[in-house]
């Protein structure tokens, strides 16, 4: 079940910039990339590592630990399509932006 996370106003980022959002316990990360935002897990899907600091050219995002590059658009690594970043669809209504997480199922 989808579930719609607001961004609060001042975490939006301005373009080219990044911002990190807590979501229960997992880290999120939405970049703006000329002006498109864009929202991942912050796990890089190798080993792990935060993707926050990665170096961002164009769609494609560095994962600073080991260098394995990332399209922001797909989430795919470049040249597979077999090993991706966890993506979220985001969504802006009236200038509110939403990050569409799947709701955990209650245990
Ligand atoms: S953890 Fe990201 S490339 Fe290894």
């Amino acid at each position: 079940m989808s579930h719609p996370l607001e961004v609060p106003a001042e975490k939006i980022p301005a373009p080219g910039q990044r911002t990190l959002l807590r979501w229960n316990d997992r880290n999120l990360l939405l970049f703006n990339v000329a002006g498109q935002l864009h929202a991942i897990d912050d796990s890089c899907p190798h080993q792990g590592a935060s993707l926050f600091g990665g170096r961002l050219e164009g769609h494609t995002l560095q994962c600073s630990a080991h260098g394995l590059r990332f399209d922001l658009a797909t989430g795919y690594l470049l040249n597979s399509t077999r090993v991706c970043v966890t993506r979220f669809p985001v969504e802006t209504l009236e200038g509110r932006v939403f990050i569409i997480v799947a709701k955990e199922p209650k245990e």
